[in-house]
């Protein structure tokens, strides 16, 4: 009862569009993957000068940082000087990698900000290496026991092949292939898991499309379902089969249950 429980509530925030605030959580995890190194590397950004604009409108600055315009007319990424008001909604509240509460994403990332460049409003030096666990506040997670990780493969890939079926009610799997290949999963047992599997690998490896699924890649899947699911880091942690800091296709399929002839490259 308790995991079908937690099974409903991976399905839920698997499915993301739930609800408005989760989806505005899920575009910030986006735009936390497209930006979170994104300043470091500005000083190089070209500018476009032709047209009389604001030089910060198409500058990306990485998550924590926000940009203003410099003496030259140049866009400075900084960190943010105030993080919005918020509600006090528990559920903006995030758990670092240190097991620390942050008011919100924004703190956690301005902190950081903060810290990397050693700034005096730093709070610990130790922040210049946080990053998101989980969202909401740090708790005592379950234990993830032997058991429940021996069950994890199976759990995890029916609960994407249930999200994939979610996805396609809603129209919203955006290419037709991966929905014929669900119909194809939905008849047929034995492939129920395979497209699903493959498919998760497609959407996580994005940020960049590199046919690799690197720590950061994982964070839109690990920060909702952490909570609820305490095996879901370490599982995936021991996917990485070489150690070599990302997950291939192979590892993937292989860790998810998938047999070798199963595993395809498809995007
Ligand atoms: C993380 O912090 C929470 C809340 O303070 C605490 O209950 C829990 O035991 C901590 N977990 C670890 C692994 O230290
Ligand atoms: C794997 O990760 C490392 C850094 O952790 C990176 O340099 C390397 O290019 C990645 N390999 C692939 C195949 O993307």
């Amino acid at each position: 009862m308790r995991s079908y429980v937690a099974l409903c509530l991976l399905l839920a925030i698997g499915a993301f569009v739930v609800d408005a605030k989760k989806k505005d959580v899920e575009d910030e995890l986006g735009d936390l993957l497209d930006n979170i190194d994104a300043a470091e590397e500005s000083d190089d950004t070209p500018v476009k000068k032709e047209t009389v604009k604001n030089p910060c409108e198409d500058h990306a600055c990485g998550w924590g940082k926000e940009c203003v315009v410099g003496k030259k007319g140049e866009p400075i990424c900084e960190c943010i000087s105030k993080c919005p008001e918020l509600d006090g909604d528990p559920m903006d509240k995030v758990c670092a990698n240190n097991n620390e509460t942050f008011t919100s994403l924004c703190d956690l990332y301005r902190e950081r900000c903060l810290c990397k460049r050693k700034s005096k409003e730093c709070q610990k030096g130790v922040h210049a290496k946080a990053h998101l666990e989980y969202l909401g506040e740090c708790k005592k997670l379950d234990e993830c026991t032997d058991e429940l990780m021996a069950q994890f493969p199976d759990r995890m890939a029916d609960w994407l092949f249930q999200v994939m079926k979610e996805l396609k009610k809603r129209r919203e799997l955006h290419k037709l292939e991966w929905e014929e290949l669900l119909q194809e999963a939905e008849n047929d047992d034995e492939k129920r898991h395979v497209y699903p599997v493959i498919w998760k690998f497609c959407e996580l490896d994005t940020k960049p499309h590199d046919k690799a699924v690197s720590h950061h890649e994982l964070i839109p899947i690990t920060a909702p379902v952490i909570p609820m699911e305490s095996c879901i880091k370490p599982f995936l942690e021991g996917c990485d089969a070489n150690n070599d800091g990302n997950i291939s296709i192979k590892e993937w399929g292989k860790c998810l249950g998938l047999k070798e002839g199963e595993i395809q490259e498809r995007c």
